[in-house]
Parts: C-alpha cells; structure tokens; sequence
C-alpha cells in the first residue's frame, strides 16, 4: 500500500490495513490492580494460600472478573478488586505483577505508561505502605530494563477512606525513586474529591502532579471541586463534561464556562472507552463524548483503566475509537501527542518521546507500507 493510501483510511478501512498493535502508544491511566494476568492471580493466590477465588481456571477466573465488572455502575465494577488485591500481599507478588505489567505493555506496543495503585490496600500480610511502594517499583524497573518501556507510577488515595494526607505523603517521599503523580480513585458517588483537601495541598506544596478520577460515577460538580479545589492537572475519565455541552441546531457547540475552562486551560482527559461502558458512565458506545471532545479540540487521550475488569488492552481501546470515531493515522498520532504531552514524566523525558518514539514512529508506519 502506498503512503498516500494511508493518508486518506479513516475509521474501520484503517482497522483492516494497519496492525494496531505496532501503532507507538502511550497510556497514562491503568490500574495495576485492575490488570493482572488471570493466570497469575491463580499462581499467586496458589503460593500464598488465598483461597477467595472463584474459580482456579484462567480463562473461566478471566470471564469471572469481565461479567464482574459489566453490572453498569462503579460499586460493582470495584468489587473484583478485592480478589486481585487479595493476592499482591508480598513483596515478591507485587515486584511481580509490575514487571508482568511492562511485558504487557510492549506486547501491546505501548511506549510509555503510567500505572496506578492505592498501597494501602496492600498491607493486609504486614508490609508497610513503603515496602509496598519500594516492591512495586523494583519490579517495573526491572522490566523496563527487560522490555524497555518507559513508565511512571502513580500512587491512588481512596475517597472512601481517611487516609489521604498519608498517602500524598507517600508519594512526596519516593518522587525521585520513579513515582510521578498522586491520584484520588474508588466509589465517586458520596465522597466528593474536596474532602480530601489536605491531601492535594499537600501535593501542591511539594510543586508535585495531581490527577483525579472525575465526572464517571457523579458529574460536573465532581470534575469542578476535582479543578477549583484540588488543583488537578489531569482529570481521570471526565465523561460527564458532556453535561457542559449543548449541541445548537446547526451543529455548532454551546459550551458552558467549565467546560470552556477544560479546553482554553487543555486540561488533559485520560478517557477509558470500555471501562465507562462497563460502569454505565456512558449507555452506549456511540453516544461516548470521546468523539465530540476530541474533534473539538479537548486534549484527550485513551485508556485502558482496568484491562483485566475490562477485557481490554490499548490496542483494543485504539481501534475501538478508530472505528467509532472514523480515525485517521493522523488523528491517532495526535491522540498519542496528547498524551504524551500530558505525561508526568519530567519535560526532557516528554520531548524525547515525541520525537524519537511517536513522531518517529508514525512516520516510519507511513513509511513502511510504501
Ligand atoms: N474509578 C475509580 N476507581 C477505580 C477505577 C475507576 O474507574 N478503576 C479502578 N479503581
Ligand atoms: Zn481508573
């Protein structure tokens, strides 16, 4: 095929041509409790005597954990955590989930990645919050070293919990050991991000990088509180910006000021296509305001969340969007630029990336099929 062929391919014409898998993709928001291999939560739960498991087969564990998650809201999505926290008690399953975590990624042709977990839920066979921080990060750096995917580690509070100030704390203290951001994650509805404002000031204190999930399970006053209060940087899923949004007739958009303040600020959106689906934060894919953000000139980017919870991966995530959206080549190297210009790694990290990796890489795409 010749590279103006590829030039023009949109959408499902692109998906039969081009192996997604190859594309150079960044992720900036996965759970690292939310995508352990099925087989290795069964090896894991076997050395450890966690006897909580459905099932002891890999593909049945895997099913299990998918028709968990598709119950249509938040709650009930979270509850198959309890099984695949249940087995990372150790220092060694930990190091372990995180190394495996990178062999995924470069399967998956993801050349930077953030990945996310609270410590916290960590502590149940006596390891301390730092030997859980300390564990996890010998195991991606590791596998960077194995499979030479960048990466950085985000540390979660949970909104339900008390705990927060302590786990900002948590993540000031290993900043420079390869923990680039803290997050605010678990059951939205009910524990709104401002409650846990001395945890975010802190971060801001230590000029440190804050995300919060927003706007999936509660709406705009969510995505709001997470901005004015909090002052995130980046805002997990923020599907219900589309509440901010009024389509006129002529098919023009009719912004509401926070909304305005999302796109004139370019406040990065780690949107996660599957997961929201699963969740019920969006009814049906089609109707995904992914599409309506992104033509607009939101600075978005996608997501995995949960590839275990959600059966997915970014190369399933990015045809997804490709088919729904009718996507360029273009367009999902600008996907791509968004969010590796949204990553927390430091500034000269970002700029190599974008161009030794993606800008790079998509060429070399084009290039190739000639
Ligand atoms: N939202 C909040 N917390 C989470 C999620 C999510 O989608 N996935 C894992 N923890
Ligand atoms: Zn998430």
């Amino acid at each position: 095929m010749k590279e103006a062929d590829l030039k023009v391919l949109t959408g499902k014409d692109l998906v039969a041509v081009l192996d997604f898998r190859k594309l150079p993709k960044v992720l900036l928001h996965e759970h690292l409790d939310g995508g352990v291999r099925p087989s290795t939560v069964i090896e894991l739960a076997r050395e450890n005597g966690y006897g909580g498991l459905p099932t002891e087969d890999a593909g049945e564990l895997a099913a299990w954990f998918h028709r968990g998650a598709q119950k249509g809201n938040l709650p009930e999505y979270l509850e198959g955590f309890q099984h695949t926290c249940g087995v990372m008690q150790t220092k060694e399953a930990l190091q372990r989930v995180a190394y495996e975590f990178l062999e995924d990624m470069k399967q998956d042709g993801v050349v930077y990645s953030e990945v996310r977990f609270a410590p916290l839920l960590h502590t149940e066979g006596g390891l301390t919050q730092d030997e859980v921080v300390n564990s996890v990060l010998a195991g991606l750096r590791h596998g960077e070293k194995d499979f030479g995917v960048k990466w950085g580690l985000i540390i979660c509070a949970l909104r339900h919990l008390d705990s927060s100030l302590e786990a900002a704390e948590l993540a000031i203290r290993w900043r420079d050991a390869g923990v680039v951001g803290f997050d605010l994650a678990g059951g939205e509805s009910g524990f709104p991000p401002k409650k846990h404002i001395d945890a975010f000031h802190a971060i801001q204190r230590a000029n440190f990088q804050i995300t919060i999930h927003a706007g999936e399970a509660f709406g705009l006053e969510s995505i709001w509180q997470a901005l004015q209060y909090c002052g995130a940087h980046r805002l997990g899923h923020a599907t219900r910006l589309r509440d901010d949004i009024q389509i006129r007739e002529d098919g023009s958009l009719k912004l509401g000021i926070l909304a305005q303040y999302v796109l004139d600020r370019r406040i990065p959106l780690e949107m996660c296509l599957y997961s929201n689906l699963h969740t019920g934060a969006c009814k049906n894919l089609t109707e995904h305001p992914f599409g309506l953000f992104f033509r607009n000139g939101f600075r978005v980017c996608l997501n995995t969340d949960d590839r275990l919870m959600s059966d997915t991966t970014m190369t399933k995530e990015t045809v997804l969007a490709t088919e729904l959206f009718d996507l360029s080549l273009a367009e999902l190297e600008r996907l791509n630029m968004n969010a590796v210009k949204s990553a927390f790694a430091p500034f000269d990290t970002r700029v190599d990336i974008i161009y030794n990796t993606i800008k790079a890489g998509y060429a070399a795409i084009r290039g190739e099929r000639e």
